[in-house]
């Protein structure tokens, strides 16, 4: 073998802290307010939903967050996650690129999600919290969140978006396996969800009307709280491990990435490899391109709006200011590639209005060509969410090949997509339509 390809670090290189890019940002981010008399939202109103130590960590404005012990320790299981070079897809693209990608499917539930579901099972732990609600879309979170609450012992109770829940089984079992009750949104089990189905019993869920109901679950059961996945600031910082190691991993590749790229349902996978180039970026006046790619249906970063928007559809969270298509919409059902949450993470958000990022967004017909491109060079089969972000690398690697430039890409490569084969299986059949 004349190069390596695969970057692997130690145990010990498992970071030991989560980079926090409030810090550092040129511009505070501006804070939540809340959602009755629209004032900055006191740290004690959000007590009812969440732990007070993740709150802390939401709010604060250190730099670095050390990570507990018993939490490296879980991650251990599966990090450090390999850096790759997909050489394949490069030469099937003809491609004068180097293209790298950070693989989080490695970990127990597939994606990178565990990243923030064992921390925040630890903590609230710590705060003797017995019981945590949630939502789920295609059910990665869902399944992440269970498997957290299984190591640490405690229930859990996920709102899954009931397309999801009928047309993917198998995250819902996963679900079950690790211990979790699970329940296809709109419900029967809280206020919202038979008002939801009183207006339109066909209706097929949305990630923010789920959010209500494991909302409305939280404030309503003695000794619950609330978990969220994705957008909030505590969430994004959990995921600085990804950009923390491939920081380290792409030094011992001999190559700084010029174009770094991750999809964005939320924004917690692109915050995790992107937050720690955006430092070298502020700090370093490094020149790196940072995309944030997303679904043409769900176009929040794209066609959005900067502005004040409530996390769910209920209207029961507090206001974020984000980039958000409007709390009460909905992505078309046809649409099978994931990333179907109308806002957008505050910090991601920030960091698009300073233009320290950009965004790009795809249709879904293209995002499976090229998730199949993939699997057939590279091997893996990606999650659709994921290969958003392939999407976007395969036209940036065609672009250096009609340049003739050379470059190196970066991107992350969320999770894999062995349970959504049904997806696969209608893009091949010719089903999936574009919105
Ligand atoms: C594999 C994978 N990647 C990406 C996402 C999008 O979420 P986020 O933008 O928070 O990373 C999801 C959402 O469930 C996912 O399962």
């Amino acid at each position: 073998m004349t190069r390596n390809t695969r970057f692997e670090l130690e145990q010990a290189d498992i970071p030991s802290a989560w980079y926090n890019l409030n810090a550092d940002f040129p511009e505070p981010l501006p804070p939540p307010l809340h959602p009755g008399s629209k004032q900055p939202m006191p740290a004690e109103a959000l007590e009812a939903i969440f732990p007070r130590n993740l709150i802390e960590q939401e709010m604060s404005a250190e730099k670095w967050i050390e990570i507990p012990e018993p939490v490296r320790e879980i991650y251990a299981l599966w990090r450090p996650t390999p850096l790759l070079r997909a050489v394949r897809l490069e030469k099937a693209l003809n491609t004068p690129a180097h293209i790298y990608y950070k693989y989080e499917g490695v970990s127990p539930a597939g994606s990178h999600k565990v990243n923030t579901s064992v921390p925040q099972a630890y903590y609230n732990q710590l705060a003797g919290t017995k019981r945590l609600a949630t939502e789920t879309g295609a059910g990665q979170w869902g399944a992440s969140l269970a498997f957290a609450c299984s190591l640490f012992r405690m229930e859990c109770n996920i709102y899954m978006v009931r397309v999801s829940y009928d047309q993917k089984p198998y995250r819902r079992m996963l679900m079950h396996a690790w211990g979790a009750s699970v329940h296809s949104s709109p419900s029967n089990l809280t206020h919202y969800g038979r008002k939801v189905l009183a207006e339109d019993p066909q209706c097929p869920g949305a990630l923010g009307i789920a959010i209500s109901e494991a909302v409305e679950d939280t404030v309503s059961n003695p000794g619950t709280k609330y978990s969220l996945g994705s957008v909030l600031n505590h969430v994004c910082l959990h995921q600085t491990v990804i950009g923390e190691e491939t920081i380290k991993q792409m030094e011992n590749a001999g190559e700084e990435p010029d174009v770094i790229f991750a999809c964005c349902g939320g924004g917690s996978n692109f915050a995790g490899l992107a937050f720690p180039f955006i430092r070298k970026k502020i700090l370093e006046g490094k020149k790196y391109r940072i995309v944030g790619v997303e679904p043409s249906a769900c176009p929040s970063l794209t066609q959005g709006e900067l502005r004040y928007d409530f996390g769910d559809t209920a209207g029961t969270t507090p206001l974020m200011m984000m980039y958000t298509l409007g709390h009460d919409f909905i992505p078309p059902s046809i649409h099978a590639g994931g990333l179907r949450y109308h806002g957008m993470s505050p910090m991601v958000s920030h960091a698009l209005k300073l233009g320290l990022i950009e965004a790009e967004a795809y249709h879904q017909t293209k995002v499976f060509e090229a998730a199949i491109l993939f699997a057939r060079n590279e091997g893996i089969v990606p999650a659709p969410e994921s290969s958003h972000a392939i999407a976007a690398v395969v036209a940036e690697a065609i672009r250096a090949r009609e340049e003739g430039k050379a470059r190196v890409l970066l991107f992350n490569l969320s999770g894999h997509g062995l349970l959504d084969l049904s997806s696969y299986e209608s893009y091949l059949h010719g089903k999936l339509q574009d919105v």
